[in-house]
């Protein structure tokens, strides 16, 4: 998803190293397109953006050499308007006098773009940025001065969207935030704000939060905050954030997705520390136990990790959950809610607009919301009342792998609580992740090559394996491109089995008190040529019947499922380095997905 990068310098400098710096470490957001504009004290605005990677446009359009007393880039990835050079961010206004970038969407982008025109100003592209320039501008024209023209167009302006803004005609940049994310770093002789936090930590610890519904001015000695409905000054004590960089840098390792997968076991430890010493989840679990209706609501990675909840409360505690993809809870679902009823909305980010939505709608029905999140501060934990975090650290990389075991654990910890058993049981997950990633390593560079001629597999699982096959699934062809489809073992052989030819590989993930009927389908593709790799357990059934076998370390059967998406994890992204893509930044993909 679209980045916004801004800086307020006492005087004029050399601002382009600091700009594509700032760049590139929004770059895990996803973007198809980049800019960088400078505004300088004698009224020039200097903008140079196109299509392509941060460092080959900064190359391109020399962005090293960009000076300025203030400063603002942005990363776009597109929605409103095609990737392309005219509709890459930042825009300048009809006359050329201010210039400025958005993130988010605005909903209502192209009737406004026909008033604008209407009305006289210079539209040049079809880009919803370039709308939140012109409707400051239209008011700025009016005589409104550029606080007021900002609240105005806050009142034009549908959609979700954070925007940063500034005129040459004075030396602040001015932003708002409606929606989507926005932190303000405060230095020594600079002020700054962008999207996310990680990108501002190497510049400072000094931060504000700012909420929806405020408007930023940064000076370069300090910040103002007002309320977008009167104007008036909003109060906020700057926080100091501790947190260690090593979170946002690869540690030594080659790509962020390596480093985060290898980081499960100790985020799960820390997550497990956490949930139990917990007040949170007392408040969830009563809630849940007493729901006539349990709804866990997600998008992706984290619809999956609903998923498997629902496996885990129905199995462990005999409480029925629904797994529902979060937009498909409006229209099937939110219409028959109400206060006896319970959802836990689940997201990495904390921010998918689907997600969001489907929390108002529930809201709106009286429902009791929670949320699960690993982004603190994030719009979802904003939004309920209790939420339990993720504890899994900055997740850069596009493809989610740490959040996605801490969610399956959150579910597991909770459904462990309502049966009523030992969470000491669980407290071993650590270490099991820790040998299975050890184990399969070696196994999974072996088998990827092979793997790797096909551009369509399946992965197959069964009970509490079935949502880890479409995570699998999922992994595979984010990062790979090739299609892979996950499914219900059972279910291969009521059509798709057709698609089997000689060597067509189906991995089969094998969890420990399924192995008959996961045998059953083994047999089912072989006799037809097809190739079978199994993940599961050491059990010489699967060795007797598949043609490869990944094998993780022994567990129980609700900690086996977890410990078996590592080798899929990993096996993904062995394959999508050996075809030559950055797994970290998938193509046309966002880590964090703010529009419908
Ligand atoms: O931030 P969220 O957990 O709400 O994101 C939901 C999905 O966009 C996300 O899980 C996506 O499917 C992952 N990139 C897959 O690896």
């Amino acid at each position: 998803m679209c980045g916004i990068f801004g800086i307020v310098k006492e005087k004029e400098e050399n601002l382009g190293p600091i700009l594509i710096q700032a760049a590139q470490r929004l770059t895990y957001r996803g973007y198809d397109s980049v800019g960088a504009a400078t505004l300088s004290r004698d009224g020039t605005i200097d903008l140079r953006k196109d299509i392509g990677r941060v460092d080959d446009v900064a190359a391109r359009y020399n962005f090293a050499e960009m000076r300025g007393q203030r400063g603002i880039t942005q990363l776009r990835w597109a929605t409103f308007g095609a990737p392309s050079q005219v509709n890459a961010q930042p825009h300048i206004d009809s006359d050329g006098e201010v210039v400025g970038a958005h993130n988010g969407n605005v909903v209502n982008n192209v009737e406004l773009r026909q008033q604008f025109i209407e009305e006289g100003l210079i539209v040049r592209s079809e880009n919803d940025g370039e709308t939140c320039v012109h409707a400051v501008e239209r008011y700025t024209k009016r005589g409104y001065d550029i606080i007021d023209a900002i609240r105005l167009a806050y009142g034009d302006l549908k959609g979700d969207y954070a925007f940063v803004i500034g005129q040459a005609s004075d030396d602040k940049l001015y932003a708002i935030k409606k929606g989507s994310g926005l932190v303000v770093g405060i230095g020594e002789g600079f002020t700054c704000l962008s999207s996310d936090l990680p990108s501002l930590l190497p510049l400072t610890r000094t931060i504000i939060r700012v909420q929806d519904g405020e408007i930023i001015t940064l000076h370069a000695d300090h910040v103002e905050l007002r309320s977008v409905k009167d104007g008036q000054p909003i109060e906020r004590e700057p926080e100091t954030v501790t947190e260690s960089m090593d979170a946002v840098q690869k540690g030594g390792y080659p790509h962020f997705m390596l480093k985060e997968i290898h980081e499960q076991p100790s985020v799960a430890r820390e997550l497990l520390h956490l949930l139990e010493d917990s007040g949170e989840v007392e408040t969830v679990l009563e809630k849940m136990k007493d729901a006539r209706h349990l709804y866990l609501v997600g998008c992706g990675t984290s619809y999956h990790a609903c998923l498997i909840g629902s496996v885990y409360f129905a199995q462990l505690a005999g409480r029925p959950a629904i797994p529902v993809l979060a937009p498909q809870f409006v229209p099937q679902y939110a219409p028959a809610v109400g206060h006896e009823d319970v959802g836990v909305f689940v997201s990495q980010s904390g921010e998918t607009k689907d997600v969001l939505t489907a929390l108002q709608t529930a809201e709106k029905r009286g429902m009791t919301s929670f949320g699960i999140a690993n982004v603190i501060g994030s719009t979802l934990t904003k939004a309920t009342s209790c939420w339990l975090p993720l504890c899994c650290g900055y997740e850069i990389s596009v493809p989610a792998t740490k959040t996605f075991t801490n969610q399956v654990i959150t579910f597991l910890y909770l459904a462990y609580r309502m049966a009523g058993r030992d969470t000491r049981e669980l407290m071993q997950i650590p270490d099991l992740m820790e040998q299975t990633i050890e184990m399969v390593a070696p196994q999974i560079e072996a088998i990827a090559p092979s793997l790797n001629e096909w551009n369509d597999l399946y992965t197959l699982g069964f009970g509490t394996t079935f949502p880890i096959a479409l995570e699998g699934a999922l992994k595979l062809k984010e990062i790979t491109y090739a299609h892979c489809e996950g499914m219900l073992s059972t279910e291969f052989k009521h059509g798709p089995l057709s698609a089997v030819v000689e060597d067509y590989p189906l991995i089969f993930v094998a969890g420990p008190e399924d192995v008959p009927l996961i045998v059953s389908g083994i047999n089912e593709v072989t006799c037809r040529g097809g190739r079978a790799i199994a993940i599961g357990e050491e059990d010489a059934r699967l060795h007797a019947n598949a043609d490869d076998v990944i094998v993780i370390p022994k567990s129980n059967p609700y900690i086996s499922p977890l410990l078996s998406v590592l080798p899929l994890q990993l096996l993904s992204y062995h394959m999508s380095v050996a075809r030559g893509y950055d797994p970290d930044f998938p193509r046309n993909l966002s880590k964090t997905l703010t529009v419908d």
